[in-house]
């Protein structure tokens, strides 16, 4: 295993030093195992020559920013902070359809890496694009925020040139050759999180209130199923209200749906098997702890016919 991923690292390390040359390389940086693992293989092939960013889109996890620059502290790699939440809140503004969603996201998300590029004077672009983003992107699943080449869209379009090193592995193997990158176990068993964010895990249209109020459900998802271990945790905002009871008084607020799955490579998930007292807290905690909502559901479907993220 460990000899397969040896090669793995050495074969991509030596195919970007020479794809990449003497130019520039930026990598996008994102908190998950698969950005890690790509700008650690980068670093590793070009040393100095590459610019690590991450993009604050506004729809990431809590403390995302703290999380990655300490992921990278064991690498001397510098990473640079972009603020782009106002593009990206103003880029999804009015859309509710979950592809129109995916589409403006990555649209926006080319279009700041565009710029960046153009200021680092740098000519490529490496990001840790999957095998199961591809597959899904090509059979029409659904708009994955980094496939680009694969379905007929130039990245020159943005001015930009792109290095996936990890386009042929599936998840499992993208944490193998992590751990052997000597990434940190937090990073190598740390549950995906899609590109767009928490911008597909709020129902309907995208706003700033709605996308706090799904990032506070979603840490006290991820911290009550901690020890579980799920594949992967995280709650969803319904676009829909209904009626409760808070202090005595009627309350038309909001519902959160609270999706845990098992898998190997995310192509299909079966949910996992929480124990019902801890699904109660877990009920409990989140309308204790926010006012704005009035229910609280666990999804019992698979993957098919379900897919993992609800958009
Ligand atoms: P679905 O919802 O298609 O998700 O069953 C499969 C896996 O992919 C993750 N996912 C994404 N990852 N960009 C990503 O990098 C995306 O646009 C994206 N959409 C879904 C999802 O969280 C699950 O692990």
């Amino acid at each position: 295993m460990a000899e397969t991923d040896k090669k793995f690292i050495e074969e991509k390390v030596s195919e970007i030093k020479e794809l990449a040359g003497i130019e520039k390389v930026v990598s996008a940086l994102s908190g998950g195992v698969d950005s890690a693992a790509a700008t650690v293989l980068a670093h590793k092939a070009v040393g100095k020559n590459l610019s690590a960013f991450f993009i604050d889109t506004g729809l990431m996890r809590q403390d995302e920013y703290e999380n990655v620059v300490n992921s990278m502290e064991d690498y001397n790699i510098e990473i640079k902070l972009i603020d782009a939440k106002e593009e990206f809140f103003s880029a999804l503004k009015g859309i509710s359809d979950p592809e129109e969603k995916r589409k403006a996201f990555r649209n926006t998300f080319y279009s700041v890496f565009g710029k960046i590029l153009k200021k680092e004077k740098a000519q490529y672009l490496v990001q840790g694009t999957i095998k199961a983003d591809v597959i899904e992107t090509k059979a029409g699943v659904k708009t994955q925020h980094n496939v680009l080449e694969q379905v007929g869209i130039s990245p020159e379009l943005y001015g930009l040139k792109i290095i996936e090193p990890l386009k042929e592995l599936y998840k499992d193997e993208v944490r193998n050759v992590a751990k052997e990158l000597g990434l940190e176990k937090t990073i190598y068993e740390r549950m995906p999180f899609p590109g767009p964010g928490l911008s597909i895990r709020v129902i309907g249209e995208v706003t700033k209130e709605r996308i706090n109020i799904v990032r506070r459900a979603t840490y006290i998802v991820e911290q009550e199923l901690k020890e579980l271990k799920p594949f992967q945790a995280f709650a969803v905002l319904m676009n829909d209200r209904a009626t409760g009871l808070k202090n005595n008084e009627r309350n038309y607020g909001n519902m959160i749906i609270i999706r845990a799955v098992e898998s190997k490579n995310a192509m299909t998930a079966e949910p996992t098997q929480i124990p019902f007292n801890i699904l109660q807290k877990l009920g409990k905690k989140i309308t204790n702890e926010m006012p704005e909502i009035v229910r609280v559901a666990y999804e019992i479907t698979a993957k098919p016919p379900a897919t993992v993220e609800y958009e």
